[in-house]
């Protein structure tokens, strides 16, 4: 099998997607039988749903939150995990997933682009986001308590990036921080277990590239972007990424 060569010089930018968590058994998105072919993602993803329903947004991300606390990481995140050690802080790992798998399996320089499941944050308050791991399955939907000590009721929402929100300014400018360092030397980019289809992670390759960066493509099948990327691995994650480096 190919593999992507690390020496001294090397930095190594990943990006994962939903693939990379379907080996521990949570579905992907746009897969047959993936999540946004049993809901409507304007209903259960976006602000305006949740301004429309949010006891059926509340049973959708509770349902997802049973679904992840019942499932461990695979050898993906494994794999990520000793490759952060090999290059410490000539390695950074960003996401699109909202499980908390790499962070189980110990994944440190970690940007979770698209917000963290079992977290919650206020929808009215600017509060820091907080570990939440409760379901909200019935009638009875949380209530942010800071905005009830000034006398007013918020609901409270997952720290999940919905469609049409912006993306965290400070973590894309660590992206970039990143990607302008490494280029001073040898950058490799790879995206694994990701459809190519949501931007602006689905942009990154094009942004590695213009950096001079080498760039690896890990995927179960051709990503909508597959032609921007040198190099195509076609199959598991979980078996591919464990001997990608050497
Ligand atoms: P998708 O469901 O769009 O794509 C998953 C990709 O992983 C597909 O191309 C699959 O072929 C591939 N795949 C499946 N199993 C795999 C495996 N074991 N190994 C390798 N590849 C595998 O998921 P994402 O690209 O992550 O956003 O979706 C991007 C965003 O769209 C998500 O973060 C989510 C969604 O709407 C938000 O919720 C904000």
């Amino acid at each position: 099998m190919a593999a992507v060569h690390i020496d001294e010089s090397t930095w190594v930018l990943v990006l994962t997607g939903a693939g990379v968590s379907a080996e521990s058994g949570i579905p992907t998105f746009r897969d047959a039988n993936g999540l946004w072919e049993n809901h409507v993602i304007e209903e259960v993803a976006s602000p305006q749903g949740f301004a429309r329903d949010p006891s059926l947004v509340w049973r959708f991300y509770s349902e997802r939150r049973r679904g992840v606390l019942s499932c461990t990481p695979n050898p993906s995140h494994t794999a990520l995990v000793d490759l952060e050690r090999r290059l410490g802080d000539r390695f950074l790992l960003v996401t699109q997933n909202v499980d908390g798998l790499h962070v189980r399996a110990g994944s440190q320089r970690l940007i979770p682009i698209h917000g963290t499941l079992c977290e919650s944050k206020c929808s009215g308050c600017d509060r820091a986001p907080f570990v939440d791991t409760a379901l909200y399955l019935d009638t009875v939907l949380p209530e942010c308590d800071r905005c009830a000590e000034r006398g007013q009721r918020s609901l409270l929402r997952p720290n999940i990036v919905w469609f049409g929100e912006v993306l965290d300014s400070l973590a894309l400018s660590r992206i970039e921080s990143f990607v302008e360092t490494a280029a001073a030397e040898r950058l490799v980019f790879v995206a694994a277990g990701t459809s190519g289809l949501v931007y602006p992670a689905a942009g990154l390759v094009n942004v590695a590239r213009r950096a001079g960066a080498e760039t690896w493509l890990v995927n179960a099948d051709r990503a909508a972007n597959a032609s921007s990327f040198d190099h195509f691995v076609e199959g598991a994650s979980g078996t591919i990424l464990p001997s990608l480096f050497s």
